[in-house]
């Protein structure tokens, strides 16, 4: 399926059951008359059979918010890129500060599952982050671009266009903190040239933390940014779609 932008991605996290997930696509799939912007939404493993399904005739693209780093095998409690595939999704995100912080998920492992979701024919979001401490010591470009460059190295030019970054401030996560519009400018222009030197590519960015309805319209405007991801305003359909609405009057 080709990426529409600007894109409007919806992180889940872990929330929603199947029954959840089913009732709010039942509204939420009729407020999206056409693919005027792309709509992805990132639910949990258990939910994307059904909202795959819910989701059916629609420009709503489902993904998945974790891989595993390997094909199959006994790892209990895992999940495969083929089994998600087949469930439905077409994308899933990567390297997100959450699963760096609280699952100790380093960019060795990022960059396996990166190379494995592209290998399987997934989409993938790469998210990338300073820390506040590594903002404050004057870290963040250091930071970002080995992040880039361990999660990414060796992927081809080709596969490359199957990879949105996301540029994600872990102290904007779920903080109602939200960047400023200059440092989501100048991180995005950052990022995209530090791509376009290190990997030969042109790139996606989407930028993300504590995304609302009243401040996204500030972020689509801004220079370098492709696009949105939002955790906690997407669970609401009302503000999901609100955002949308914002994305398809300034494209
Ligand atoms: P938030 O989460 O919008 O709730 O800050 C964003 C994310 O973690 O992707």
């Amino acid at each position: 399926m080709k990426t529409h932008f600007p894109l409007i991605v919806g992180n889940w996290k872990m929330h929603k059951t199947v029954f959840e997930t089913r009732q709010f696509l039942r509204s939420f799939k009729h407020l999206i008359a056409e693919k005027k912007v792309g709509v992805w939404l990132a639910v949990p493993f258990t939910d994307i059979a059904a909202a795959a399904h819910a989701a059916h005739g629609s420009a709503i693209e489902l993904g998945a918010q974790n891989v595993s780093d390997l094909m199959a095998g006994a790892l209990t409690g895992e999940v495969s890129a083929p089994m998600i595939v087949e469930a439905g999704a077409g994308f899933v995100i990567l390297g997100h500060s959450e699963r760096r912080r609280i699952f100790h998920e380093d960019d060795g492992m990022i960059h396996r599952k990166v190379k494995l979701a592209l290998r399987s024919g997934l989409k993938v979001i790469f998210c990338i982050g300073e820390t506040e401490e590594q903002r404050e010591k004057g870290q963040t470009e250091a930071v970002l671009t080995k992040q880039i460059e361990l999660g990414l190295k060796g992927v081809s030019a080709d596969m490359l266009k199957r990879v949105i970054f996301a540029y994600e401030p872990v102290w904007a996560i779920g903080s109602g903190k939200p960047a400023t519009v200059e440092i989501v400018e100048e991180i995005h222009s950052l990022c995209k040239n530090y791509v376009a030197k290190y990997l030969g590519a042109h790139c996606h960015i989407l930028y993300g933390g504590s995304v609302n309805a009243g401040n996204a319209s500030h972020f689509l405007k801004a220079a370098g940014v492709d696009g949105l991801l939002v955790g906690a305003a997407s669970l609401d359909v009302q503000s999901f779609i609100e955002i949308i609405h914002q994305a398809e009057e300034i494209r």
